[in-house]
């Protein structure tokens, strides 16, 4: 019986995920009948042609009725679509070819599949057009043959190209997703450092459909390379998503939200986070710098002129080139700008001189025609020869550049203005500020006091159960064990998941005693019964308010699981990300607070002191009445006693943003990581936006650094949350100095929690903070993992996601 329910899932399932749209041979769409398509069952992916212009059509395959092409028929070399005119065709012909063909009759491309079996076309509900035999094996398919986009659930393997322009992305044997420019000079990579093993089995790389670009390959337990996250990811349930090959050189995810199709595109991910060091983007001799953060193209001098005037990309060439010029060239120099040196590049030679013999040694080799000195310490002068040549102009920008010109060198008119001004009365306002904060606070520490006091009385009065719960008893400390197969019933067999974590998916439950839990299936735990369940009695042997509590787990077999309490308001990130779900500042203020006492007492109250490696708003639940409860802690080492990082980049998930720079440069982890991922979450508080968001509005600045500059200028109000009706301004402002000291680059320069609870209470002062360094900041999940699960060559990421691990770059 239960088998053949078995069976019959299998097969519902089977028939659902293959849903697709059956097209029979012969069939024909043409693009003079503007409304002919082929759709999936449920419409979301057509293919049809796409009018250009007046009179050229492309055959794509769209998303949402025409929003959003995904795939179309294109020229195998340049990637280019392929158009046609009004007369066009698009035929699967009895003999199974799949053909484009203009108005004149030609053929301008071609599946390949003549007379090799196709017995029908099909296209299904993940947006996949396929060619299949009569056993419904795929001989062609718009997956494996992409054009410049991936979209979820279809496989990036090795030999696949997403190609737009001069621009390519590709995946390497050791797993490493490159982008290149002229499929030579890669100018960004993203994977997993594997060369000292050699290469993977069968490495691949997916979008998931919630944001997530994930890097697999099955030599890996966890299956797991690297990833990437869109911004929004995990969120909304109507949001689709896609990565493009754009024609810029960047690599963006995009999400396209609203579900009838008017929903707007926007990207929420890009691999190059500084356009202008994608090699080649002003085109050869251009120079690229940025203007109000937008990238910009201009010529090194009034020696060159673009090449053409409308399109800034195109490059520059001089006025009067070399050859023309015998006996009278000279170097132009030109300060703050960088070559792009991205090293496989063979156009080029590296020496250790100085800036004097960086200058006339390219001035003296025939072959030469421009040099770099990058000051960042390596002394390293880069020789250009004849190729191609990309500039990076840029005022915080180190290195010093030298082009050879005909003549006498001409510099354009200034090329930075020193803007930099300060405000004298900033200091004098912000310690105004806090003494009215001190005061204030005071007051408020005793109502909070008082609140909490009888909240504690109050949840103490429950506690009715059977013998074997009330060992769960909130002061018992002895966590329940579980079998696996009670938790299966409590569950209903993994029913309903209530999300998905960094550890595992976590379901919700009902004990018999018919207290509702949440149980979270462990996955890649190393270790064995006893080690588990010492970890285990660490974690239940805390107590707080604040805190998740732990009430059983289990251990069975290679079952590892852990039952917790359930709370019904979800997690912290919900109230401050989700546009009409709001707190209200009380509320937030008292979060704040609570989550701080709670990492005071992991940190330095416990018996064992745990550090948790995992602060994000994901990771602070909410009570009914709003109180917060920091989850998953002790996990780390549960997951890793020698090494809790290997942990949280399997967790990376919402950590990006909130890791610490020590974390990422490989340095000890101290409970001052917390700390600095505190600081990251309370900023989220006060703003009700992602700290690594980039956008307009922050000035294309990390939102923690905008902030903190609008802080300096007295701007408080453009960092708080607009859908706050009414705030404490003095609680605002004292939560804001909090986090600009617990974001600190130096670890030693941070508070203990301790103290960061004393500050917002109020009971001690808060000095002004100096400036979070924005060299910290990680904005990609640019991360590489060794094959041994240690962290390494982080810092490279870390420092700058763009230029590739191998070069010294700029
Ligand atoms: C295309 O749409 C027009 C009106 O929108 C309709 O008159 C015409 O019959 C349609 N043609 C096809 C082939 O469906
Ligand atoms: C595209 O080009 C590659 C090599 O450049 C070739 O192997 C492949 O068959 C071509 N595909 C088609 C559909 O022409
Ligand atoms: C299709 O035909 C038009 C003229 O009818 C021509 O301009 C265009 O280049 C052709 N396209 C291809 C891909 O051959
Ligand atoms: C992607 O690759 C995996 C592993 O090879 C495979 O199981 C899966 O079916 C592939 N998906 C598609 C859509 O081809
Ligand atoms: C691109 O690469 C090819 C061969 O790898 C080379 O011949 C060509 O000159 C390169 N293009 C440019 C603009 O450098
Ligand atoms: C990896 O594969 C490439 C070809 O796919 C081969 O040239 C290279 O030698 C391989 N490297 C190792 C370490 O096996
Ligand atoms: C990868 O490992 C090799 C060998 O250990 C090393 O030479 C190379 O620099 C590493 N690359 C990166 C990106 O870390």
């Amino acid at each position: 019986m239960l088998k053949f329910a078995l069976f019959l899932l299998h097969f519902l399932f089977f028939t659902i995920s293959s849903s697709s749209t059956i097209i029979p041979l012969p069939s024909t769409l043409r693009a003079s009948a503007r409304n002919q398509s082929w759709s999936s069952p449920d419409s979301s992916f057509s293919l049809s042609f796409v009018q250009i212009t007046q009179s050229s059509f492309i055959l794509a395959i769209t998303y949402n009725a025409g929003n959003v092409i995904v795939w179309s028929v294109s020229n195998n070399g340049t990637g280019d679509s392929v158009a046609v005119d009004s007369g066009g065709t698009f035929s699967l012909l009895p003999n199974g070819a799949l053909r484009l063909i203009n108005g004149s009759g030609s053929i301008v491309w071609d599946s390949a599949t003549t007379n090799r079996g196709v017995s029908h076309a099909s296209i299904d509900d993940s947006g996949n057009f396929q060619l299949l035999n009569n056993d419904g094996f795929p001989l062609w398919s718009s997956f494996e043959n992409p054009t410049d986009t991936l979209i979820p659930s279809q496989n990036f393997t090795v030999g696949k190209i997403l190609r737009s322009g001069s621009y390519s992305l590709s995946l390497d044997r050791p797993g490493n997703l490159n982008l290149k420019w002229n499929d030579t000079v890669e100018y960004w990579s993203l994977g997993f450092n594997s060369s000292i093993n050699g290469n993977l089995s069968s490495p691949r790389f997916m979008l998931r459909s919630n944001g997530i670009l994930v890097g697999l390959d099955p030599s890996f337990p966890s299956g797991m390379i690297n990833m990437a996250f869109s911004t929004d990811y995990g969120e909304g349930n109507d949001v689709f998503r896609f990565l493009r090959m754009d024609a810029d050189g960047n690599l963006r995810i995009y999400s396209a939200s609203g579900n009838s199709g008017a929903g707007n595109v926007t990207p929420t991910w890009a691999a190059v986070t500084d356009q202008c060091r994608v090699f080649g983007f002003c085109g050869d001799m251009g120079i690229c710098s940025y203007r109000d953060s937008n990238p910009i193209c201009g010529c090194p001098s009034r020696n060159f002129e673009p090449i053409d005037v409308n399109d800034g990309r195109k490059g520059c060439k001089r006025k009067v080139e070399l050859e023309d010029c015998p006996g009278d060239v000279s170097m132009l120099q030109l300060e703050h700008t960088a070559f792009l040196t991205y090293l496989p590049e063979v156009s080029e030679q590296t020496f250790i001189v100085g800036i004097v013999a960086c200058r006339s040694n390219c001035l003296q080799s025939g072959s030469c025609i421009a040099s770099t000195l990058v000051a960042d310490g390596s002394g390293f002068c880069y020789m250009k020869t004849p190729g191609f040549v990309s500039g990076y102009q840029g005022e915080v920008l180190p290195s010093t550049s030298f082009v050879k010109v005909c003549g006498q060198a001409v510099l354009n008119t200034p090329l930075y203005q020193d803007t930099s001004e300060k405000d004298n009365d900033l200091r004098l306002q912000v310690v105004v500020v806090v003494v009215i904060v001190l005061a204030t606070l005071l007051a408020l520490v005793a109502v909070v006091t008082g609140f909490w006091c009888w909240f504690y009385r109050g949840s103490e009065k429950s506690g009715h159960i059977s013998a074997k719960y009330e060992l769960v008893d909130y002061a018992s400390g002895a966590p329940v064990k579980f079998s696996y197969k009670e938790l299966q019933q409590s569950t209903k067999g993994f029913s309903e998941k209530l999300g998905e974590g960094g550890f595992g998916a976590v379901y919700k439950g009902t004990l018999p005693n018919r207290m509702v839990v949440a149980v979270k299936q462990l996955e890649g735990i190393e270790q064995g019964e006893k080690q588990f369940r010492m970890e285990v009695a660490t974690i239940s042997s805390t107590h707080h308010l604040n805190l998740v509590r732990l009430v059983g787990f289990c251990s069975e077999g290679r079952h590892r699981l852990l039952v917790y309490e359930f709370l019904r308001n979800s997690s912290l990130d919900k109230f401050l990300f989700t546009p009409n779900e709001s707190l209200n500042w009380e509320n937030r203020f008292n979060v704040a607070l609570g989550t701080a006492r709670g990492l005071t007492y992991l940190h330095e109250e416990c018996r064992d002191c745990i550090i948790h490696c995992d602060i994000k708003p994901e990771n602070i639940l909410l009570d009914e009445v709003h109180t917060a409860k920091v989850s998953d802690f002790g996990l780390a080492k549960l997951m890793n006693p020698k090494d809790q990082r290997y942990l949280s980049l399997a967790s990376i998930g919402g950590t990006r943003g909130y890791l610490a720079p020590e974390w990422l440069a490989n340095l000890p982890i101290t409970s001052k990581c917390d700390v600095y991922s505190y600081g990251m979450v309370l900023l989220e508080i006060v703003s009700g936006t992602r700290n690594f968001e980039v956008s307009r509005e922050t000035d294309g600045k990390k939102f923690s650094l905008w902030a903190y500059s609008e802080f300096e200028k007295g701007n408080v109000e453009a960092i708080v949350d607009k859908r706050l009706a009414e705030v404490n301004s003095e609680q605002v402002v004292r939560a804001i100095l909090v986090s600009f000291w617990c974001i600190q680059e130096q670890p030693s320069q941070r508070p203990m929690m301790g103290k960061v609870v004393q500050m917002l209470e109020g009971v001690i002062d808060i000095e002004r903070p100096p400036a979070p360094k924005p060299v910290t900041e990680v904005t990609s999940g640019g991360t590489t993992m060794t094959l041994d699960g240690n962290v390494s060559a982080i810092s490279t990421y870390a420092t700058s996601t763009t230029a590739p691990s191998s070069s010294p770059s700029l």
